[in-house]
């Protein structure tokens, strides 16, 4: 196995290198000792290097089946890896990704949170059905289109435009979809319990805000104000790397405003899930300016980037359409 390892390294790199026919017959002839290929071969059977010749043949033909089942293998992984995938979808591969690397409980690894990450790291509109959404947004200006909210009569945004999400998959390990956000849009500070996401923005631009609890004990009344500390507040635009956060940190309570029409991917493991108490809960900035006992504790920690953050209701005006997926099944009902 650790044979066949190095080989499909070895040809993979050389591969890349334009020359594997080289190093993999190189390889083959290493495995096959220099037996095959030593002139005793071809000596009569009559003679002392006869009877060595039969031994090589014997001996050959037990490493002729390693060989072949060596090849198969090799084939095997060739197919899989530069004939099937060639061709598959991004959004296919990034499926086929979370199935391998979460579970209900999240992410494998690291390293398996790292695999799904790298995929997702290039994905692009035109692979989920969004090449036009994204074209038009580039054409967006905001001198021209500042504000597509309907006005109230003293001309303050009463109704923010709608978001849209496309719903992609869904099951009890994982969840992608597609935030659809026009412009001025807002999702409001909310927090994602237990769970690890992924998101990279498609097309756009949007300001994001996140903050993390701080690791104290938790107040009685869950309804009471909690402290946090500021992760992010930032503006960020399309192209650009997907974004990480973690039950605990990476700014798990985060919220979004677009800035020009813009699309998020989101990959949550594990989702949502009220039965299994992880419910979206939606916070504010509470009125609270004290520094919390024991944050000199923390290391860290800018106490000038704490707040305090109280549970509401989502707000009336905060309505998320369900909207069509248009881009390419990723797993056949
Ligand atoms: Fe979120």
């Amino acid at each position: 196995m650790t044979t066949l390892c190095c080989l499909l390294m070895e040809v993979t790199m050389s591969m890349k290198e334009g020359k594997v026919i080289g190093r993999a017959s190189f390889q083959l002839r290493h495995l096959l000792h220099p037996s095959l290929s030593h002139p005793i071969i071809n000596s009569p059977s009559s003679t002392p290097q006869g009877r060595r010749h039969v031994r090589a043949c014997v001996f050959s033909g037990q490493q002729l089946s390693y060989f072949l089942s060596l090849v198969s293998a090799l084939v095997a992984w060739l197919v899989e890896n530069f004939l099937l995938h060639h061709d598959m979808p991004v959004v296919k591969k990034i499926y086929n990704a979370c199935k391998d690397s979460f579970t209900p409980k999240g992410p494998i690894s690291t390293e398996d949170l790292e695999k799904v990450r790298a995929i997702l790291d290039e994905l692009k509109p035109a692979n989920v059905g969004l090449e036009q959404e994204a074209q038009s947004s580039q054409k967006w200006k905001t001198s021209a289109n500042g504000n597509n909210g309907k006005k109230g009569r003293n001309g303050s945004q009463q109704y923010p435009p709608p978001i849209t999400y496309l719903h992609i998959y869904e099951c009890e390990s994982f969840s992608m979809g597609i935030f659809c956000m026009p412009p001025s849009s807002i999702i409001p500070l909310h927090n994602h319990p237990g769970m690890t996401v992924l998101s990279k923005l498609l097309y756009g631009s949007l300001h994001v805000r996140s903050y993390d609890w701080l690791d104290l004990p938790e107040p009685a009344d869950p309804t009471q104000a909690r402290p946090a500390s500021l992760v992010r507040d930032c503006e960020m635009a399309a192209p650009c790397g997907t974004t990480v956060l973690y039950p605990t940190r990476g700014g798990n309570i985060h919220c979004f405003k677009a800035i020009a029409p813009c699309a998020i991917f989101d990959i949550l493991t594990p989702p949502y899930s009220v039965e299994k108490g992880r419910h979206c809960t939606y916070f504010r900035k509470s009125a609270r300016r004290d520094l919390p006992d024991g944050i000199d504790q923390l290391e860290d920690i800018n106490p000038t980037e704490v707040v305090w953050l109280e549970e509401i209701q989502p707000p009336d005006n905060f309505v998320v359409l369900r909207g069509q997926y248009k881009g390419p099944v990723v797993k056949k009902a």
